[in-house]
């Protein structure tokens, strides 16, 4: 048996350091030693990751689960379905959204399983860090994560492009390809693409050290496999995750680590309800219109994803990796 413990009472050190570099000198060592200590990790110390706040108990869990951007829409029924399904389920994303992700905590907790808040912006790389240390601290470790995140942009008929932006709070019309400004450009790219290239760069690091294997799901867009005018930034952010899930899917195979993606037309969403008004048009007619461009002539529903997610965080699809599933082909 080992026991490390770690006993943080400067306020400079972080326990992520910490955990990383300790992490790292027991992945270069014997296969033993890693699970060793991925198995018996005990944290003691100043609080981890920001606005960590723990729940409660649970015995038969499935796992340790991390949702991001969990506060509303598609990550918040992903997360909870996680919990139904009977993983713990640490609860992420910005902390203006807080009070909304406490709410989502609370349900997992009435669900049966525990859970934990982690307010973080995924495209910082010290925030993703820390904060995949303290699901493994609040947790005992990290088995699935769905990233969900996203700046946003909807297709709608033309000189009726919209663009909903969660970190300004506002929507506003898309950009053709002649007006996107590089700051635009690079703050879609800074959430889509870094937030899930250092979500699954640091979830992989965690479930190689576990030698249990994993799964890692993102979100990509029915945008990520058809281009369309108007959102160039947007598509192509969507696009790179394919490449990424499919990239990380090669790599990390031979660790039973899966990585897949899910990739839907439009989904009735806090986010996408905002549309409608803006277009002037009734939310009926607005999403009629949306599934007109999916192959099934239906817009999923927000549980259809966190179908999708439960399916691919299952045991069952152990043999599924590198794909982007949705309506459309
Ligand atoms: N809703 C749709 O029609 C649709 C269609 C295709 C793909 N998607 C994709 O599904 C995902 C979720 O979509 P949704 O409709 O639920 O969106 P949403 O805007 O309702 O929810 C996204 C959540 O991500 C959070 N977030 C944004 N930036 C973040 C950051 N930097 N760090 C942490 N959290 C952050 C937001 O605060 C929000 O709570 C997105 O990646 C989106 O591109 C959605």
């Amino acid at each position: 048996m080992l026991l490390i413990l770690v006993l943080v009472d400067q306020p400079k050190i972080q326990f992520s350091d910490l955990y990383w570099q300790l992490s790292l000198a027991c992945h270069n060592g014997k296969k033993a030693i890693r699970q060793a200590f991925a198995d018996r990790f005990v944290f003691i110390g100043t609080p981890l990751a920001p606005s960590i706040t723990m729940s409660s108990q649970n015995s038969g869990s499935k796992g340790a689960a991390l949702v991001t951007g969990a506060a509303q829409g598609i990550g918040r029924a992903i997360a909870l379905r996680l919990a139904a399904d009977g993983f713990d389920v640490g609860v992420n994303d910005i902390a203006s959204k807080a009070a909304q992700l406490d709410k989502v905590k609370q349900e997992i907790i009435a669900a049966g399983r525990r859970s934990a808040v982690f307010c973080a912006d995924v495209s910082v790389d010290s925030e993703v860090k820390d904060m995949v240390a303290g699901v493994v601290a609040a947790l005992g470790g990290l088995d699935v994560v769905s990233a969900v995140f996203a700046l946003t942009a909807v297709h709608l008929p033309s000189a009726h492009w919209i663009r909903w932006s969660p970190m300004r709070g506002s929507a506003k019309r898309a950009a053709s390809l002649l007006d996107v400004s590089p700051a635009e450009w690079d703050r879609t790219f800074e959430i889509n693409v870094r937030g899930m290239f250092l979500c699954y760069q640091y979830a992989a690091k965690q479930m190689i050290l576990q030698g249990r294997g994993g799964r890692i799901i993102g979100a990509t867009s029915g945008a990520g496999k058809q281009g369309n005018a108007m959102m160039p930034d947007y598509c192509s952010s969507k696009f790179a995750v394919r490449g990424l899930t499919q990239s990380a899917a090669c790599e990390f195979g031979k660790h039973k680590i899966t990585v897949n993606a899910y990739a839907p037309g439009a989904v009735i969403t806090p986010m996408t309800e905002q549309f409608a008004p803006l277009a002037n048009m009734s939310q009926e007619d607005f999403f009629a219109m949306q599934a007109k461009m999916a192959a099934t002539g239906v817009n999923p529903t927000t549980d259809d994803i966190a179908t999708i997610v439960s399916f691919l965080a299952s045991k069952e699809a152990g043999f599924i990796t590198g794909q982007s599933h949705g309506t459309f082909l």
